[in-house]
């Protein structure tokens, strides 16, 4: 079976981790704090601070920004749920603008529409590994006086016009065992503003600045040593592992017929912590039946867009349309790319492809 993701766990890792063990400071200690350092330098940020995954620095990340009750943010449907649910964490409503059919992205032609008086932040998604057009967000957060907070979960490395995401506005990153580096779960928030890092370490905390004396409601999102062991081995290898991954990307580039490749603007860095394709005539899903029987993984991110999920609808009664996002929810099909992927493993799945779309 070729699988859709397989974490590249080796020798570094499962050392570093008994060094912790064996050091007696499990929890969060000195090896958070050299991760954080390598994430922030990777990141090109002056911090970076550890939670215990991408929810949790999404979360931390809307409260440091005094996010709450009676805000909207500006985000994606096109998306995990919890890019979404984060802004309903902290009682504020997403507000959904469609994407580009071409990046998947958000669309920013269509941002200024959906700003009102109560919008407090954009949280652009940089999906699949391919960064929004920052150029143009960071443009409308300026002119409209909004926060930005990227969802850089999937994207680790990836650059917009050589600039890395999430050192932009305030960073947010996912560490799960299927991202482009894992901590085992984990999370990453970034930062360049002494008060957003000052006030995510304080949430991350308990509230508390001063031992157990709490100024305000905090939650226990730190992240242990033995995670950031783990980060710290994979940290270094992130650059190779992102090459890896567009080195497939290249070959399945040049290589898939009858299926639309992923659009990659001027510019624009990709690191491909999904390779995503669109399916037309409505063949998805036979596709990917077809796929599974050759033993090739593959998987729809995301067959149900948040603004469609059943309690947004019920409980939160959203009734919007976002006809690209509907569209693209209906066509994507995302197969292998991940570093362990071989070079004889990504023929298979091409061939195995092209042969499929190829019979009409
Ligand atoms: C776009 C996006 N946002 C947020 C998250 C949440 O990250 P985590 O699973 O680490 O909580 C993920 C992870 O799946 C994601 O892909």
């Amino acid at each position: 079976m070729i699988n859709m993701a397989k974490p590249q766990i080796g020798e570094d890792e499962k050392k570093a981790v008994m060094e912790v063990l064996d050091s007696g400071i499990i929890a969060t200690g000195p090896r958070t704090k050299a991760f954080e350092e390598a994430f922030a330098s990777m990141c090109t940020t002056k911090h970076a601070i550890a939670t215990t995954s991408g929810t949790t620095a999404l979360h931390v990340a809307m409260l440091a920004h005094k996010i709450g009750p009676g805000d909207e943010v500006i985000t994606s449907a096109f998306t995990f749920i919890a890019s979404g649910n984060s802004v309903l964490f902290v009682g504020a409503r997403p507000v959904f603008v469609d994407i580009d059919p071409r990046t998947f992205n958000l669309d920013v032609t269509k941002i200024e529409a959906a700003i009102t008086p109560k919008t407090k932040a954009i949280l652009p998604v940089h999906l699949f590994g391919l960064p929004c057009d920052m150029d143009a967000i960071m443009a409308i957060a300026k002119k409209h006086n909004l926060a930005v907070i990227e969802d850089a979960c999937q994207s680790h490395g990836a650059m917009f016009k050589g600039k890395k995401v999430g050192s932009f506005g305030t960073g947010t990153f996912s560490l799960y065992p299927t991202k482009n580096i894992t901590s085992g779960e984990g999370g990453m928030i970034t930062t360049n503003d002494e008060t957003v890092d000052e006030a995510c370490r304080v949430i991350r905390n308990h509230g508390m600045r001063k031992r157990y004396y709490h100024d305000e409601l905090g939650y226990n999102f730190r992240m242990s040593d033995l995670h950031a062991a783990i980060g710290l081995a994979q940290i270094a290898k992130l650059d190779t592992f992102n090459e890896k991954r567009r080195e497939n990307a290249a070959y399945y580039d040049k290589t898939l017929k009858g299926v639309v490749t992923p659009y990659v603007p001027d510019g624009y860095t990709h690191v491909y912590h999904q390779y995503t394709v669109r399916v037309p005539g409505g063949k998805r899903d036979a596709l990917r039946a077809y796929l599974a029987e050759h033993e090739i993984g593959s998987e729809v991110y995301y067959p149900v867009p948040i603004h469609k999920q059943s309690f947004y609808m019920s409980e939160y009664g959203y009734n919007v349309s976002l006809p690209e996002t509907e569209k693209a929810a209906q066509e994507v099909l995302s197969i292998p790319v991940h570093p362990a992927v071989s070079a004889a493993d990504r023929e298979k799945v091409a061939s195995t492809i092209n042969e499929f779309m190829s019979k009409g």
